[in-house]
């Protein structure tokens, strides 16, 4: 096992009526003027945002609201929240919403700690992020993982690049998780959800590292049967209480990082990803799971013995060599996503097949015209990126 540090501070609030403590939680927190950001109006037809307010009020809170964050979201309407924040003199952001939302609510509570920073020098790597204002976190969809997550994820809608950024200062001090909540999220969304949270933990499990790191395989292993195994009742029953719990329980321990412990991760497929939703707005569970089967079959050989262990572990397949049961579990994934109702190809996600100029231009961008690698299992290069589109291409 490798030596790492983890440190997850976000408390996490779960269960039924879990957004009921908001107001006493945030005084708790010392809280007494809280921005609330959320996104598309989700959460003012359920009548979640008003609840919240209403909480705040009969508290004495004071708070302010914006509202309009996109999926893929935009670092424009993060730079007003910071100009509204900071003249709302406000010492908590409030997310109400979902990965989008968080990742907004991150970004402005970093910008509203650093008025003299544009925000997207902590994104580009201009600047170094060191200090933030206290941010937390009312979960409506289980996906993303960033109501634990170290990481937070922005589109710059002038340069068309989507790039996400770690910092220890992204970790959130709450998160509020109330399963009923993720009753209403449009099917499309949930099994997208359900992909980014299984990806969330494959990017992890696939290493050419040496040493045995026994506990956090299992860890994932047991993460990855409990979604697979619970998507199918969440997907035909989106209010069944207890496999949404189970879902949404998964989609922030994927997240976490204790799924990938003392191993380096990966992560190639989500910057593959970034480039198809920052150039198409591709939804970002569906990015990956069009990426995933593509990059699998380009890389496995340089360690069939860890897709074998996979293909072992999560489908019980015993029979063969490593690489027949690396090429076998492989098709099994691909085949649950399918199941799942997930894009595995990229005309499937985008509806038309791209160009080899297209492929090339996105492969030049996910690895900055070939001066960067992606991931570790295989570090990519501009050739590696453009043959795993072109695969995807041809699905
Ligand atoms: O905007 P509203 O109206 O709320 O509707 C949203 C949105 O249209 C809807 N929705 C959410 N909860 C709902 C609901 N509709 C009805 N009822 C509810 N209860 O779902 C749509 C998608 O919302 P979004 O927040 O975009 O979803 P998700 O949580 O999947 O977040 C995706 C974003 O997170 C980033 C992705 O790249 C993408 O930009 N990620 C963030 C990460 C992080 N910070 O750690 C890691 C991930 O790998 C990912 O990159
Ligand atoms: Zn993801």
């Amino acid at each position: 096992m490798q030596s790492f540090n983890f440190k997850m501070p976000t408390e996490i609030i779960f269960g039924r009526h879990a957004e009921d403590q908001v107001a006493e939680k945030l005084r708790e927190y010392g809280a007494s003027r809280v921005f609330i950001v959320y996104g598309g109006g989700s959460v003012v037809k359920s009548g979640l945002l008003s609840r919240i307010e209403c909480q705040l009020t009969s508290n004495g809170l004071a708070f302010q609201v914006l509202g309009g964050v996109q999926p893929n979201p935009r670092v424009a309407l993060v730079r007003e929240g910071i100009r509204e924040a900071l003249a709302f003199k406000a010492n908590f952001i409030l997310a109400v919403g979902g990965g989008s939302v968080i990742d907004s609510a991150k970004a402005i509570a970093h910008g509203t700690a650093n008025p003299g920073i544009d925000v997207w020098d902590f994104w580009s790597g201009r600047a170094k992020l060191e200090k933030t204002m206290m941010f937390g976190s009312v979960l409506t969809i289980a996906a993303a993982g960033s109501e634990t997550s170290d990481s937070s994820v922005l589109t710059n809608e002038d340069t068309m690049r989507k790039v996400g950024l770690s910092s220890p200062l992204n970790r959130p001090a709450l998160a509020f998780m109330n399963p009923e909540l993720t009753f209403t999220v449009p099917k499309k969304q949930l099994v997208c959800g359900i992909a980014d949270i299984l990806m969330h933990t494959l990017e992890r499990y696939f290493t050419c590292d040496k040493e045995e790191n026994a506990f956090t395989d299992r860890v994932a292993e047991s993460l990855i049967k409990t979604v697979m195994e619970t998507s199918k009742t969440a997907v035909e029953n989106q209010e069944d209480y207890d496999a949404m719990s189970e879902i949404m329980w998964c989609g922030s321990v994927s997240h976490s990082d204790l799924t990938g412990l003392g191993r380096h991760k990966d992560f190639s497929v989500h910057k593959l990803g970034h480039e198809l939703s920052a150039r198409f707005d591709a939804t970002h569970g569906a990015s990956l799971s069009a990426l995933w089967g593509s990059w699998a079959k380009y890389i496995y050989k340089d360690n069939p013995a860890r897709f074998a262990k996979f293909a072992q572990r999560i489908f019980g397949i015993t029979d063969g060599t490593d690489e027949e049961r690396a090429e076998l579990g492989i098709e099994m994934m691909v085949t649950y996503f399918k199941n799942l109702g997930v894009p595995t190809s990229l005309p499937e996600l985008l509806g038309a097949h791209l160009s080899d100029s297209e492929l090339y231009s996105l492969a030049s961008l996910a690895t900055a015209k070939d001066t960067k690698r992606l991931g570790t299992f295989h570090p990519l290069t501009r050739k590696d990126a453009f043959a795993i589109y072109k695969l995807a291409n041809k699905e």
